[in-house]
C-alpha cells in the first residue's frame, strides 16, 4: 500500500546539503537561524502540500467528499491560503480562528464552526460572515443559534455534533468520542434536539451528524465503528421523523510519527477503509450516499514543520544527568509537559566527526518539568550549536504562550531554497502592548 506524508518523520525534502548541515526546502537550516534568529519555526511548503494531495488521492474514488483543515492545529493567514489553494476548507473553533480564514479571503461556505461553548459573538460573527456549516454541540447552543439566526432573518445550516460513545487509545486529554465526553449529544438526546429542531427552532436546517473520536489515533477500526453508528442513526433518523440527512462529517485524528516508535497508518488505509464502509452501510441502512466531510488537523501540518533553537547553557550533574538548555521550551513546544510527548532531534550545523553522547535538552522556562527531549543521543553540543526538533507543526504555535514573558517566535515557509516570514516574531513591545498602568500607580 501506498505510504503518505504523515508516516515520514521529518519533512520530505529534509537533506544534509554541501556545508553538512541540514537543509529543508532547500533552504540552510543554518543560515535560517542566522536570519531569522531561533527559536524559529519553520514550515516545509512541499511537506505541507504533499499531505493535501495523499488526502486528495486517498478519497478520490468517493466524489462527495469534503476535506477540512482543522486549524486548530496551526491556524496563521499563510497556512489558510495554501489549504484553500488545496481546495481545503476549514474547522474552525473559535471567532479568532472565523476572523483569521475570512481576512484571508477563504470561501466562507467552505468554514465550518465546532466548539461545545460557542460565545454569542462567535455565533453571531459566524452568521454574519456566512459560515458554511455551524457544527452545534448542545441544547443551550440550539436555543441560542435560533434565536441568533432569527434576529437576523437568517437560516444556519447545522449539522449535530453527537458522541459515540466510541474509545481509543490516545492520551486521555485527546480522546473525545467516548461516553463521558464534554463534547456534543449523547445518542439518547439526539430524538429529543430534533424534535426542538424540527418544532421549535425555525431558523435552523439540519444537514447531517458529526462526530469526532480523538487525536494522534493509530486504530484504523475507528473510522468505520463511527461511520456504522452515525449511518445508523441517519436511517433511523429519516424513518421517525421523515428527515432526510445527507451529510457526515467522521472528524480528525489520524497520527503522526513522531519517533520511529509511532506507526501511523496511511491516508491511502484510512481512504479505502472509510469507502468500503460507506458503500457497505448506504446498502445496509438504505440511505442516500452522504456527503462525507472529513477534518484532519495534526496530519495535515505537523510533519511540514520544525523548530529551531540554539544550544545555550550546559549543566552536568555529578553522576547525573547531562542538561543542554536551547533558548525555547514549554512556551513554544508545550506538548512534552502537557502530553509527555515524544520528539526527534538533530544538530542542523555540521557535527560530522563529533563523537556522540546521551543528554537531556532542557527548555529555557523556569520550571524544572520545562524539558523538550529526555535522554537524546546527539554529537556533543557547544553553545551556539543549532538544534532541530521535528515534527512540531501541529499544536505547537497554535498553543504557545508568553510564559515566562517571553517573545513567541516567528515562522518561516521555505520552498525551492526560498523562505519567507509568515509570522513576525514578537518584540518586548507587543508583550506590554496591552497592559495598562492606573492613573493612581504612574510614577
Ligand atoms: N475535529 C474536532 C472536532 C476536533 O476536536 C479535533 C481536535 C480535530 C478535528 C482535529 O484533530 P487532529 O486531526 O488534529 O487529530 N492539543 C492536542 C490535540 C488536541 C486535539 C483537539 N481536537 C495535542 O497537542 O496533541
Amino acid at each position: 500500500m501506498q505510504i503518505s506524508t504523515n508516516q515520514s518523520l521529518k519533512p520530505l525534502t529534509t537533506q544534509i546539503n554541501e556545508n553538512g548541515n541540514l537543509s529543508i526546502g532547500g533552504c540552510d537550516l543554518v543560515e535560517l537561524a542566522d536570519k531569522y534568529g531561533t527559536p524559529l519555526y519553520v514550515i516545509d511548503e512541499k511537506t505541507l502540500r504533499s499531505i493535501c494531495s495523499d488526502y486528495k488521492k486517498a478519497f478520490e474514488k468517493y466524489p462527495k467528499t469534503k476535506m477540512m483543515y482543522a486549524s486548530k492545529a496551526l491556524c496563521t493567514s499563510a497556512i489558510a491560503s495554501i489549504l484553500a489553494e488545496e481546495d481545503f476548507g476549514f474547522d474552525t473553533v473559535s471567532g479568532g480562528e472565523i476572523y483569521t480564514v475570512y481576512k484571508a479571503g477563504i470561501d466562507m461556505e467552505k468554514v465550518l464552526f465546532n466548539g461545545n461553548n460557542k460565545s454569542y459573538d462567535e455565533l453571531n460573527l459566524a452568521l454574519e460572515v456566512g459560515v458554511g456549516r455551524i457544527s452545534v454541540d448542545n441544547f443551550f447552543e440550539l436555543a441560542l443559534l435560533n434565536e441568533i439566526a432569527q434576529s437576523k432573518n437568517k437560516t444556519a445550516e447545522i449539522l449535530l455534533r453527537i458522541t459515540p460513545g466510541i474509545e481509543c487509545h490516545t492520551h486521555e486529554y485527546i480522546q473525545t468520542g467516548h461516553l463521558d465526553s464534554k463534547f456534543g449529544f449523547d445518542l439518547t438526546q439526539i430524538d429529543n434536539a430534533i424534535d426542538l429542531i424540527i418544532n421549535e427552532y425555525k431558523n435552523l436546517n439540519l444537514k447531517g451528524l458529526h462526530a469526532h473520536i480523538g487525536s494522534q489515533i493509530f486504530e484504523t477500526s475507528i473510522f468505520p465503528d463511527e461511520i456504522e453508528i452515525m449511518a445508523k442513526e441517519i436511517a433511523r433518523i429519516e424513518e421517525k421523523f421523515g428527515l432526510h440527512l445527507t451529510e457526515m462529517n467522521i472528524g480528525g485524528g489520524l497520527g503522526v510519527k513522531y519517533t520511529n516508535l509511532d506507526n501511523p497508518p496511511s491516508t491511502y488505509q484510512i481512504g479505502e477503509l472509510v469507502i468500503n464502509k460507506l458503500n457497505e452501510v448506504v446498502e445496509k441502512y438504505n440511505i442516500e450516499p452522504p456527503t462525507i466531510f472529513l477534518e484532519p488537523g495534526r496530519s495535515i501540518i505537523s510533519t511540514s514543520g520544525i523548530t529551531l533553537y540554539t544550544v545555550g547553557s550546559t549543566k552536568q550533574v555529578p553522576q547525573g544527568t547531562k542538561y543542554i538548555a536551547i533558548d525555547g521550551g514549554m512556551a513554544d513546544n508545550p506538548r512534552p509537559s502537557m502530553y509527555q510527548a515524544k520528539y526527534i532531534a538533530e544538530v542542523a550545523n555540521n557535527k560530522e566527526n563529533t563523537p556522540k553522547e546521551k543528554i537531556t535538552l532542557a527548555g529555557r522556562f523556569c520550571e524544572s518539568g520545562d524539558i523538550l527531549i529526555k535522554d537524546i543521543e546527539l554529537p556533543q553540543l557547544e553553545q551556539g550549536d543549532i538544534i532541530c526538533v521535528y515534527n512540531t507543526g501541529a499544536y505547537n504555535y497554535s498553543m504557545a504562550s508568553n510564559y515566562n514573558r517571553v517573545q513567541k517566535p516567528a515562522m518561516v515557509l521555505v520552498n525551492d531554497a526560498n523562505s519567507e516570514i509568515i509570522i513576525n516574531r514578537e518584540t518586548l513591545d507587543d508583550l506590554i502592548a496591552h497592559d495598562i498602568i492606573p492613573d493612581r500607580l504612574k510614577k
